[in-house]
């Protein structure tokens, strides 16, 4: 039976910093809906010359030192994004290469903002069946990329970031930097809903036949329908969790911190109540990065260590959903 650990994490999120008040001079909005709305105050964004795989390669090394290995080590690259630098090859590809993980298996994984969650899920069949396997997971996002700035109702949610871990078969010791402890993989439940897929999309891809010469239609950026999405999520991710907590025979007094997927703060409000969950044990980033969707649980993860929310000994509910319509949980045991 394969007991598998996030043996390192690390982050990275550009410094470039976009407040409400910066947004409120591009579109007619203001810092008091935004806030009042969404919960978000900031969202940062990659530089001109930075992709979402160069923002990758920066959490991937300090989730290497945190384990203590080396790109040579690492024997499998996914990146969960849908926001890659290109539609072929894939960000894990590109990342390796800058990375050096030459010869690790290297592909990208689409759930959305769920992405996080499916790649633990994958790592898991993957590791059952190569125990030996050294597995970097990254959740890298460029949304910035794919907004439509002129629409209000989307351009002011979402931003860009970068976390990773590094997963192996067993407890390989302390991290070095990071995490306080490693943090073993209990359980982790995915599913998804395809009928709900034009609820969310973001373009790009060959779904529309442009031509040679042909304008960017609305299309090509991200574009949502907020409210449906809003009630889906609420839903999802109070039912995944519930589900999951009850086939590990456990209760939500059992959970010491609840990170959910960092999107509308009054989703994750939404879900606290309906889970019966004290705001003390709920973790909220996002007025600071806004939706970094596949980076956003890692990223809490990782702020949550920081300040000493997440201790050796610590049981922590991840939850996500996102455009698929996806949804996923797992519990991690520090
Ligand atoms: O990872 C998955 C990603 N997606 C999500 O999690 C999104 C889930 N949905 C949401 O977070 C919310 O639905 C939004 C934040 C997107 C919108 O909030 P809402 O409370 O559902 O607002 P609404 O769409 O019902 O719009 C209310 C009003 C509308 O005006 P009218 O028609 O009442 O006159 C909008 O035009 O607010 C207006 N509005 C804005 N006003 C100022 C929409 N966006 C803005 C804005 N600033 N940025």
């Amino acid at each position: 039976m394969t007991a598998i650990h996030i043996q390192g994490l690390g982050t990275y999120v550009p410094a470039k910093r976009i407040t409400n008040d910066d947004l409120a001079s591009r579109v007619d909005t203001s810092d008091e809906w935004i806030v009042s709305r969404t919960g978000i105050k900031a969202r940062h964004m990659l530089a001109d010359d930075e992709n979402g795989s160069d923002a990758g390669v920066k959490a991937a090394l300090l989730a290497l030192e945190d384990a203590g290995l080396e790109p040579g080590d690492i024997t499998h690259v996914l990146t969960a994004t849908c926001t890659p630098d290109y539609l072929c090859p894939s960000t894990a590809c590109i990342l390796s290469g800058k990375l050096g993980t030459h010869g690790a298996m290297a592909f990208d994984l689409n759930a959305a903002c769920t992405g996080f969650v499916y790649g633990l899920d994958v790592a898991r069949g993957l590791l059952a069946g190569n125990p030996d396997a050294k597995i970097l997971l990254v959740g890298s996002e460029a949304f910035t990329r794919r907004m439509n700035w002129n629409d209000r109702t989307t351009c002011i949610l979402f931003g860009d970031g970068a976390a990773a871990v590094v997963l192996t078969d067993g407890d390989a010791g302390t991290p070095r930097a990071c995490l306080p402890s490693a943090a073993r993989l209990r359980d982790v439940q995915c599913g998804a809903d395809g009928r709900q897929y034009p609820l969310l999309t973001v373009g790009g891809g060959t779904a529309r036949n442009y031509r040679p010469g042909d304008p960017v239609q609305d299309d090509f950026y991200l574009q949502m329908q907020g409210r449906e999405v809003f009630k889906l999520a609420v839903r999802s991710l109070s039912s995944v969790c519930a589900q999951l907590l009850e086939r590990n025979g456990l209760s939500l007094d059992d959970v010491d911190l609840f990170i959910p997927h960092q999107a509308n703060l009054r989703i994750i409000e939404a879900v606290g109540d309906r889970l019966k969950l004290g705001a003390d044990k709920v973790f909220v980033n996002l007025d600071e990065y806004g939706n970094t969707s596949a980076a956003s649980i890692p990223l809490g993860i990782g702020d949550a260590c920081r300040q000493g929310r997440i201790r050796a000994g610590s049981r922590v509910l991840i939850s996500a959903f996102g455009g698929g319509f996806t949804w996923g949980a797992a519990l991690l045991e520090f």
